[in-house]
């Protein structure tokens, strides 16, 4: 310990540089060398040096920062910069300053599923015997266990339709312009992985409309080249079985929120560091009314609509419960009706409008290659990384969404809710 610390005096001034070994190469500048390396020049004795010279009393104790804040900040000292940085980021203020809370709503709900999905996963048994008894357990023995089960439920579905409202809306304000390319393609990952999360939950309670609806969804592949395999990988078999409730539970609360966490760092992470956009021309032309702080006060907003969002939760769950339903039954006639979540309706839709020979194989080529392109739009709106007005982008969001919501209608003026 002494030897490691023999450096450690606040303020001393750096070694002067030994002379160099005879063949070594140039000695660097006391001031651009670097402290690994001379770390490790000095560990002679095969003992862990860290690599930045450190002082015995705490630089960061001053009547400013409470101890404990002082205790952090001299071991993440190397942080503080950026805690300077992101202290400084500011929101523009305009008219469709509104349109900024959706993601932060995004993240609140995803944060609700994280709550309740551990809360849930102390009780559930995902087994094809257990499963939907233990759905029932949950929602009659457990105390509030119906609340947290509704909570759940009803927070994935306003979570994925706030990220149809975050993205839509960052889109049709050209966010994903330069420098925000890698905001948008994180975000994009992001809903894949919430669209996944749909739907590998969805047969969980291994009742009948999940158990058919999971049978058409897996199905879909078939028709595509080396798709037959990918449907035996989904369901682990020729059929949706036991095997496939594995499989979609393993998805659901080991892979999928593995993955959530990486694209969610990166998305939060850019958002921080590139801060917020203001729709293109906007500085120009005077509509921006201001900026605020992103600390404390576009968060303290930011929180106002998750008390909001978290009352409307409330309210959904208990007003408007979901069914259990009744056990899935292999055997049993599938019944009259199967659709999946409503998110997947308008690509349901579609699939149903592509029946003739063929059609569904093309059906898929379309959905894939529209998806592709949705992905790649941020290196496609050229104009708009050149901050000048993309009105064939934005027609191309308002053709998109008119898909969406004219498909979408389609499903639920046929088979209701
Ligand atoms: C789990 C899903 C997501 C979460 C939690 C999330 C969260 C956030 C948050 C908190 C912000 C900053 C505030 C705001 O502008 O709303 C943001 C910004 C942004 N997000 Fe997301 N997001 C998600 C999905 C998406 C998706 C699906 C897209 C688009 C495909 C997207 C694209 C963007 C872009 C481009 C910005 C920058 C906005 C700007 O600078 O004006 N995000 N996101």
């Amino acid at each position: 310990m002494a030897e490691n610390n023999q450096n450690a005096v606040a303020g001393k001034a750096a070694a002067k540089p030994k002379p160099a070994a005879p063949g070594a190469a140039k000695p660097v500048a006391p001031s651009t060398a670097k402290p690994a390396a001379k770390a490790v020049a000095s560990n002679d004795g095969g003992v862990y040096k860290p690599p930045v010279d450190r002082p015995a009393t705490n630089p960061y104790k001053d009547s400013r920062s409470s101890s404990i804040g002082a205790w952090f900040n001299e071991r993440f000292y190397v942080m503080l910069p950026i805690i300077e940085y992101l202290k400084k980021k500011e929101v523009p203020q305009h008219r469709l300053s509104m349109w900024y809370y959706f993601g932060g709503l995004t993240l609140f709900f995803f944060m609700i599923q994280v709550i309740t999905g551990l809360l849930l996963l102390q009780y559930y048994k995902p087994t094809e015997a257990e499963a939907f008894a233990s759905f029932v357990f949950i929602q009659q023995q457990i105390p509030y266990g119906w609340l947290i089960r509704q909570i759940h439920a009803w927070s994935a579905n306003l979570m994925i339709l706030m990220i149809f409202i975050h993205m839509f809306s960052t889109f049709f304000m050209k966010s994903y312009r330069k420098p925000r390319e890698l905001m948008w393609i994180s975000g994009f990952v992001l809903m894949l992985i919430s669209l996944g999360f749909g739907f590998t939950g969805y047969l969980l309670p291994w009742n009948e409309l999940a158990f058919f609806a999971t049978q058409v969804g897996t199905e879909v592949p078939k028709v595509a080249p080396g798709g037959a395999l990918m449907v035996e990988i989904l369901r682990g078999g020729e059929e949706v079985s036991g095997e496939t409730l594995t499989r979609m539970f393993s998805l659901h609360v080991v892979l999928l929120p593995g993955v959530i966490m990486l694209a969610l760092a990166a998305h939060l992470m850019l958002v921080q560091v590139l801060g917020t956009s203001a729709p293109i021309g906007y500085k120009e032309s005077g509509m921006i009314k201001g900026y605020e702080k992103f600390f404390p006060t576009f968060l303290a907003k930011d929180a106002i609509g998750w008390i909001i969002g978290f009352g409307l939760l409330v309210y959904l769950a208990v007003v408007f419960p979901w069914e259990i339903g009744v056990k899935a039954d292999a055997l049993a006639p599938a019944p009259l009706g199967i659709k999946p979540e409503w998110y997947f309706w308008a690509q349901f839709q579609m699939l149903k409008d592509f029946k003739f020979e063929g059609g569904e194989l093309l059906a898929i080529v379309l959905l894939t290659t529209g998806g592709i392109l949705w992905a790649l739009v941020p290196f496609l709106d050229f104009k708009a990384s050149r901050e000048e007005k993309s009105p064939i982008f934005t027609i191309l969001g308002l053709v998109v969404m008119a898909f969406l919501l004219i498909n979408t209608y389609r499903v639920f003026a046929e088979y209701g809710w």
